[in-house]
């Protein structure tokens, strides 16, 4: 097969979508139905646009309540103290795979998509995408999908879920009308600051978007353990995990002006792999266990096969 053009053209049509989905400035309405978290309840087979549903999802309550939290309180002076923090990488050391099957604890209050465990959620990210792109040529892409969200084991040792999960943006400028529930963000202490108010803060125009200091969360944890670990994954693979979460940026197209050099291309792999992270939520079940022995291999290949600081 020709991954590259099948990819490319369902990329087309999922992107218009995805916008379509993201029905962000209506109302909310108070749904409050929380149970599916509870209950652990499956996503189900929805439809494409049935994803990310931020008005009305049997999840909404516990959705938007993670995220007022989040978009009052990560400020930029929140954001640096949480790197302090964190990246010391001084919390444990083990194996990723242990780390994910700790995950099995977790279910993702920012997620209206599935109240499923994360370890099963990152198992389907990556057996979707080892579906589409075979072969050792994207074995590194594998390995994304099963690393992206690992980094929400930060939620297990204490960090509250908005400070882990759900959508990520940048800080130290303008808040962007596309960052889901908008609304919120004019409690955010940042959106009064004299220089963080406007619109490129503290940034230049084209800086390049490693550059930006991102709200705090499981994205910007795990690429920076990768990084620490010594993880030879491409550019390409560690932006996926850096900035899979950036939707105002990779879905609605708000910050393109911080894009330097390399961005382009970056940005390209971001999309592609969005839809994997988005649509894999209501396939089957993988087997974890038959599955596992394939995936060490990739982690031994990428140089974090071995136990980790985290
Ligand atoms: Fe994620
Ligand atoms: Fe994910």
């Amino acid at each position: 097969m020709a991954p590259v053009a099948t990819a490319k053209r369902e990329l087309e049509a999922g992107e218009a979508q995805v916008s379509a989905r993201r029905r962000v400035e209506e109302e909310p309405t108070d749904c409050g139905d929380a149970s599916a978290a509870a209950t652990g309840k499956a996503a189900g087979k929805k439809t494409e646009e049935e994803f990310r549903n931020y008005t009305d999802s049997e999840r909404h309550a516990i959705v938007e309540e993670t995220y007022r939290k989040m978009h009052v309180n990560q400020t930029f002076d929140f954001v640096k103290g949480r790197r302090a923090k964190w990246l010391k990488f001084d919390h444990a050391e083990m194996t990723i795979l242990d780390a994910i099957e700790l995950l099995d604890g977790l279910v993702d209050d920012s997620d209206p998509d599935t109240a499923l465990p994360n370890s099963i959620h990152d198992f389907q990210t990556a057996e979707r995408i080892r579906k589409d792109w075979p072969g050792e040529e994207y074995d590194w892409f594998h390995l994304v999908g099963l690393l992206h969200d690992v980094g929400k084991i930060i939620a297990l040792w204490g960090e509250p879920q908005w400070a882990a999960v759900g959508d990520t943006f940048p800080l130290g400028c303008a808040f962007s009308d596309k960052i889901v529930f908008p609304e919120q963000m004019q409690l955010n202490a940042d959106s009064k600051h004299p220089v963080y108010s406007t619109e490129d803060g503290i940034y230049k125009p084209a800086c390049g978007m490693n550059q930006l200091v991102m709200s705090w969360g499981h994205d910007e944890y795990m690429y920076e353990m990768l990084r620490k670990n010594g993880c030879t994954l491409p550019a390409a693979g560690l932006a996926m995990v850096r900035f899979h979460s950036f939707y105002p940026w990779h879905t609605g197209g708000a910050y393109m002006r911080f894009m330097g050099e390399g961005d382009d291309e970056l940005l390209k792999w971001v999309k592609i792999f969005n839809k994997y992270d988005l649509y894999s939520k209501s396939d089957a079940m993988p087997d974890v266990q038959g599955l596992k022995p394939y995936y060490q291999s990739l982690l031994d290949k990428y140089g974090i096969g071995g136990k980790c600081r985290f």
